[in-house]
């Protein structure tokens, strides 16, 4: 009986929980248009996870992405960060949580047009009030492990659709955060230059990075390591690949 509970105590250890989504209720709106995007929602997300969220169109995935990403509250339930309740936090600490601890990369790379690959790198790690040398030399061993050492000075515009999405992957990851979610980031981008991303995303998850990525395609979806699908704001089936 001992030996169980120890070695039960062991496996939960080694699987350490890093996102936990319990009975999480979102809604928008009021009255005749209210509309529920989450309804009573589990999720949990445990560290060096490579989780793709699939299902149709409305079915809550980017709603549930801004939650785990601190971009929004559930209307109810309980949000675990790290083991810290997020639904519970101030804006200022909502922000703070975010800079340190989630990375962002969207399908649209929402970089800062008029400042360069490397600035763009380097702005997350000014909210985390590093050292303008320490922010440069990081901003530069990022974009050369996104395979981007050659293009750090350029402007967005002057970049390709996927060395943008790369640069976007190289700010998301530049303060180091526990959790990685991206909300289809290929959606943009061309076959090769989507087998270029993944690739990248491979290699950031055997680093250890968790990552979280809402994609509608399925041969993206094979690329991860579990699948949940979500149908009317909730999870309906979770499977390994
Ligand atoms: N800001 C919003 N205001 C009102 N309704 C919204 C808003 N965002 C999402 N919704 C609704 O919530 C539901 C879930 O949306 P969403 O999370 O965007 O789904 P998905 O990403 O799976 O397409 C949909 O019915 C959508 O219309
Ligand atoms: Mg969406």
């Amino acid at each position: 009986m001992q030996v169980k509970i120890q070695l039960a105590n062991q496996l939960k250890s080694l699987k350490n929980s890093v996102a936990r989504l319990t009975h999480v209720n979102k809604f928008y709106g009021e009255g005749s248009v209210k509309v529920k995007a989450l309804d009573d929602l589990n999720l949990e997300v445990f560290q060096g996870d490579y989780l793709a969220v699939m299902g149709a169109s409305g079915s809550g995935k980017s709603t549930a992405m801004n939650i785990l990403g601190c971009l929004d509250r559930p209307t109810n339930g309980k949000y675990e960060l790290n083991g810290t309740a997020v639904e519970k936090l101030d804006d200022d600490s909502l922000a703070d949580i975010r800079n340190k601890e989630l990375g962002f990369v969207f399908q649209q790379f929402h970089l800062l047009q008029e400042i360069s690959a490397l600035e763009n790198v380097m702005l997350p790690m000014i909210y985390a009030c590093i050292p303008s040398i320490e922010r440069k030399k990081r901003a530069e061993e990022a974009l050369t492990r996104v395979g981007l050492k050659n293009r750090m000075t350029n402007l967005p515009n002057q970049l390709s659709g996927g060395q943008q999405q790369r640069v976007a992957i190289a700010r998301a990851i530049i303060n180091q955060p526990s959790l990685l979610l991206a909300d289809e980031p290929t959606g943009a981008l061309d076959s090769k230059t989507t087998e270029d991303v993944l690739n990248l995303f491979d290699q950031l998850h055997n680093q250890g990075i968790t990552i979280v990525l809402v994609t509608h395609e399925d041969t993206v979806a094979q690329r991860a390591k579990k699948i949940a699908r979500f149908k009317d704001g909730k999870v309906i089936e979770i499977s390994q690949n």
